[in-house]
């Protein structure tokens, strides 16, 4: 049994009240907005944990106690039926904007309409997630943090964007409906990299992870910085999804596109610039799963965590279906960063659902990285805690796909 749906079950079975008493007690507020007809289900559940701050046009802004958030989610979707919920606002402004702006009535409005969760593609997923290997996974890794860094500046981080674009090439030189490209940016040398696979439609998914690494103390371009889990892990694991995905010639119905993102370690900064501009084009991104740190399980019982700030609550719900019925066996749970801690942040921040489905819970983190210790024997020498991810990802992407 995972840890937060065990506790579910037994709150849907017996009052939805429940909650009250597995809240913590001084969690911190905050904003969302929620379709109106489900206003009242959540007062009755969560009682003095949710207050509304204003209704209009069938959209209400509610006050709640954010660890109710996982549970809101689940709630509603077991209750509801539905999959539209509701959107997380930094702050009152912010989800008060929402309710004033068409811009951001029609945001919500496609957040929770154009994605669908249902999950019934197994024919086409069971098969391909059983091809899976770590041991691929681990090449990569491997070759990857044998360059001295990933700096986004400097002659390193530039080799090893070039690296990754004719591996991705490779993979797949044979597909005509494939591109792999350079996103080059200005400020600094080291380019993102995105590969396409052009589905029917221009929706898209992305699937995704950054390139750089860094020497946290040692900074700098000449720095010693493998960082093998943090994270030449994400990008080998997204790899494996590329990989199999070609070997068994999956034609997408929409538009899947893999990214490396560059400077990351920095500030997210390739990514805030690809995220704004997906936005400024107007591309109808449904679904974005970040991998950053796949292959270190610090969490004994735990093999994947959800983390719950910067992320959209119904995906993450939906990815947590997806592990239950794609990867058996594996347990899941919830956590959050605290702070816009990777990419999906930058895609968050555009309005896009994001998800940042991670190695182990915040206490438990992989304490080597950004040292010149980040390396793979930390995780044992093998890649089998990526494997996991690698089989979540690829499951993510076909079921969202159709
Ligand atoms: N992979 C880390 C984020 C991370 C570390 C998540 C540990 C969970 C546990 C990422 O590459 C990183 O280092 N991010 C920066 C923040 C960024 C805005 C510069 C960080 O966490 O300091
Ligand atoms: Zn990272």
């Amino acid at each position: 049994m995972k840890t937060l749906n065990g506790l579910l079950l037994a709150v849907v079975m017996t009052a939805a009240p429940a909650f009250q008493t597995i809240a913590a007690e001084n969690s911190k507020d905050v904003y969302i907005s929620i379709d109106s007809d489900a206003l009242k289900f959540s007062q009755k559940t969560f009682k003095s944990r949710v207050q509304e701050i204003s209704t209009q046009d069938g959209i209400s802004i509610l006050k709640i106690d954010e660890d109710a958030l996982p549970w809101l989610s689940m709630l509603m979707h077991k209750n509801f039926n539905r999959c539209g919920g509701f959107m997380v606002h930094d702050d009152e402004a912010d989800a008060m904007n929402l309710l004033h702006s068409q811009d951001g009535a029609q945001l919500f409005a496609k957040n929770n309409t154009f994605a669908d969760y249902t999950i019934n593609q197994e024919e086409l997923v069971k098969p391909m997630v059983e091809q899976v290997k770590a041991e691929n996974i681990l090449a990569n890794i491997t070759k990857l943090s044998s360059f001295k860094n990933r700096y986004y500046k400097g002659e390193f981080g530039k080799q090893s964007a070039a690296y990754i674009k004719e591996m991705w090439s490779a993979i797949v030189k044979n597909r005509t409906d494939a591109t792999v490209e350079y996103f080059p940016h200005s400020q600094w040398d080291q380019p993102s990299i995105i590969l396409t696979l052009k589905g029917k439609s221009d929706d898209v998914i992305v699937l995704g992870g950054h390139q750089d690494s860094i020497n946290g103390s040692f900074g700098g371009s000449s720095a010693t910085a493998p960082g093998a889990d943090d994270n030449a892990s994400g990008i080998s694991t997204i790899t494996e999804v590329v990989r199999i995905l070609t070997d068994n010639s999956y034609q997408p119905q929409k538009t899947i596109k893999f990214m490396a993102y560059a400077a990351e370690e920095v500030g997210l900064l390739g990514s805030k610039e690809i995220s704004k501009s997906f936005k400024a084009a107007n591309v109808n991104v449904i679904g974005v799963m970040q991998l950053d740190m796949t292959n270190f399980q610090g969490t004994k019982d735990l093999d994947i965590v959800m983390m719950t700030d910067y992320t959209n609550v119904q995906q993450n719900n939906f990815v947590g279906s997806i592990i239950d019925k794609y990867v058996p066996g594996i347990k899941w749970g919830f956590d959050k960063c605290g702070y816009g801690c990777s990419d999906h942040a930058s895609w968050n921040a555009q309005g896009y659902p994001a998800s940042m489905p991670f190695e182990a819970k915040m206490d438990d983190m992989n304490h080597n990285i950004h040292t010149a210790k980040d390396t793979l024997s930390v995780s044992g020498g093998n890649a089998s805690h990526a494997a996991k991810f690698a089989k979540m990802a690829l499951a993510y992407i076909v079921e969202l796909d159709r």
